[in-house]
């Protein structure tokens, strides 16, 4: 080797390094040139793709156009309209305002595909184009007018000029996905610009300039994208410190995904996956959510330019904050404070607070491990272990139909509903609990949620939901490993209409989850027929179910079986099968549903983790009291 071990790289080379780091995917280029198309003050963007993108993509913009120098100048390396310079003659990266700057989308673009820009400066009467294919281009010629100033793009064979990259794509289907979320997101930053997206022929997404202004075209741009059940979820978040300002909307603690996919953050209108944002997001919502739960926000942080970074990223996903510790705060506070004020509506779980103020020591906090602990006092430790119940529990069942031996019986909880407390239980009880009650005797059912039982020496409270919630669990693992699931045929089928994405994602597991309990087939795009449901899960909630199956489902390793995630599967599933709080049961039944419990292994915590009973022990009520 003769050659210079240092040497400069021909400016195709260079570019081409650069669009590894800008051009990840195709739905990079859709975001450079719709960011590009807003920086030039478009009202209304279109885009095509085809094949995923890869075929073909195609950017209209009716933004101000650029004359014949511009065009020759705008896919040269580092060339820019967008840097301000400074009092002192210098670029100005510090106040960025567009959401370009860099000078090197188009180039880098123009590298790895055939790219072909026309355009029309506004006001103009000419148009022109130019052609760039893998970093040579074609010179400038004269077009035929677009009939107003805009601009548009088109760029086909992506990658061609670097066949590798191609290799690491996924499928077209999720790159038209990934063009997709793209362009929702820029959508939902941009209330004032009408979007319209076309994969493959069919409408994606359309949606017209909204005319109002502020917060009430922010909401009618989210309802439109996130579905109007988002609109009617959400509270408004609007705060301000130091220059900071936090706004958008937040979901209601009961309005929760499985996943954090749908929490869509913009920092000065730019859409960015930040993990100070989402930490911020999940620390506001800690006490109000179960860990595996996550709410839906869009939420805009606006600052001045000089306070935030953008130029940490080739691809301007991420920003740095010069005082992330404000940002934090802000958002964890506005969140907050917005969902204190939406006072009942934000689910009870506040008062879990209140109750962890007088929970006995030694409690573990949900955080603990999953299985990490089954009782909350020293005194009931070892009775979550598996051993053989006192009566024959598992003939108690909550669904009668569910084995031939046991007759309709309105103390099995999950039937009759409604029935008062028969006047005369009390007298019906016995005193004090035999001593392998440990959950004691049940007294009461306070706010048709909570069962009171009276112990040797305190008092237990079991949140019944919750409770009811692991039994299901329990008992499906145990049917699994046994005897298989029982499903019983819907009436109707139900439809269920989701992303083509997580619908898709459901289909690929039809046969586990028919092993499971739950039959379910393609009902045109994007919807769902389920069929069949596990017997034992009645007044099933299906939507939610799917729902959230689909969510978990994009958690998932695809590798994973589900048998291997069936804790989760079978948790989800009974979370929406249980028997929800609001429901009076009735003295037997509350009797059975605590030997249930202490017949049942782990069955001191709900499959979210929280505690599904508390015990106060006399003694520490007596020092709530001040008694000693
Ligand atoms: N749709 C458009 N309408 C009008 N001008 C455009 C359009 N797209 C690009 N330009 C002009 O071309 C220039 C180069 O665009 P390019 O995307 O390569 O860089 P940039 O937007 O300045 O910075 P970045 O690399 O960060 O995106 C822009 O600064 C802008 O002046
Ligand atoms: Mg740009």
């Amino acid at each position: 080797m003769t050659q210079p071990i240092i040497r400069r790289l021909p400016p195709e080379t260079v570019n081409r390094i650069a669009a590894g780091e800008v051009v990840e995917r195709p739905a990079s280029v859709v975001k450079e040139l719709a960011e590009n198309a807003l920086d030039a003050g478009a009202k209304r963007i279109d885009i095509t793709a085809e094949g995923g993108g890869l075929v073909r993509l195609l950017i209209e913009d009716d933004g101000k156009g650029m004359s014949p120098e511009e065009l020759e100048l705008c896919i040269e390396r580092h060339a820019t309209s967008k840097l301000p310079i400074a009092e002192d003659g210098q670029d100005d990266l510090l106040n960025i305002s567009t959401m370009g700057f860099r000078g090197e989308a188009l180039p880098s673009i123009g590298s790895i595909a055939r790219l072909s820009i026309t355009t029309q400066a506004k006001g103009a009467g000419d148009a022109w184009a130019i052609l760039v294919e893998g970093g040579k281009t074609k010179g400038i010629a004269p077009a035929a007018p677009l009939g107003r100033g805009g601009t548009r793009i088109e760029v086909r064979d992506l990658f061609y000029a670097t066949p590798a990259r191609l290799k690491f794509l996924k499928s077209e289907r999720s790159e038209n996905l990934g063009i997709a979320d793209v362009v929702k997101r820029m959508a939902m930053s941009r209330p004032d610009v009408g979007f319209f997206l076309t994969l493959d022929g069919r409408k994606r997404l359309s949606v017209a300039a909204e005319r109002g202004e502020g917060s009430e075209a922010r909401i009618a741009r989210m309802s439109a994208i996130l579905g109007s059940d988002f609109g009617e979820n959400a509270l408004e978040v609007d705060q301000e410190r130091d220059g900071v300002r936090i706004f958008g909307f937040a979901s209601l603690p009961t309005y929760s995904r499985g996943s954090s996919m749908h929490q869509y953050l913009f920092v000065n209108g730019r859409p960015v996956r930040d993990k100070l944002l989402g930490g911020a997001v999940r620390g506001a919502y800690q006490d109000f959510l179960a860990r595996d739960r996550h709410p839906v926000v869009a939420l805009n942080v606006e600052l001045p330019t000089d306070l935030v970074d953008v130029n940490v990223h080739p691809a301007k996903a991420e920003v740095r904050f010069r005082d992330a510790g404000l940002v934090r705060g802000l958002i964890v506070g506005s969140l907050r404070h917005a969902l204190a004020a939406a006072g009942h509506r934000a689910s009870t779980t506040v008062a879990g607070y209140a109750l962890g103020r007088v929970r006995p020591e030694g409690y573990q906090p949900p955080q603990a491990p999953p299985g990490g602990y089954q009782s909350h006092t020293a005194s009931l430790a070892g009775w979550g272990a598996p051993r053989p119940p006192s009566e024959p529990i598992q003939d108690r069942v909550f669904d009668p139909g569910m084995s031939a031996r046991v007759e309709p019986n309105p103390s099995d909880y999950g039937a009759g509903m409604g029935e008062d407390v028969p006047a005369g239980f009390e007298a019906a009880q016995p005193a004090s609990p035999p001593p392998d009650w440990p959950l004691g005797v049940a007294r009461a059912q306070l706010h048709e949620t909570y069962v009171v039982a009276q112990t040797g020496d305190g008092i237990v409270i079991v949140d019944q939901h919750a409770a009811h919630e692991r039994l299901v669990y329990e008992r499906m693992k145990k049917m699994i490993a046994e005897t298989g699931v029982q499903r019983q045929r819907l009436l109707v089928p139900e439809i269920v209409n989701l992303d083509e994405a997580e619908a898709r994602r459901l289909l690929e597991r039809t046969e586990e989850l028919e092993e499971l309990g739950l039959v379910i087939e393609a009902f045109g795009q994007g919807a769902i027929a389920v069929r069949e449901t596990p017997a034992l899960l009645k007044k099933l909630d299906v939507q939610g179910l799917i729902r959230d199956l689909a969510d978990d489902l994009a958690e998932y390793d695809q590798a994973l079986s589900l048998k291997e995630k069936l804790e989760d599967v079978v948790g989800t599933m009974a979370c929406h099968g249980s028997v929800r709080s609001g429901r009076r049961l009735n003295g037997e039944e509350m009797n059975a549903l605590l030997r249930e419990m202490e017949a049942t292994p782990h069955s001191g915590q709900c499959n979210h983790g929280r505690p599904t009973y508390v015990e106060l022990k006399l003694s520490d009520i007596e020092r709530l009291f001040g008694r000693r």
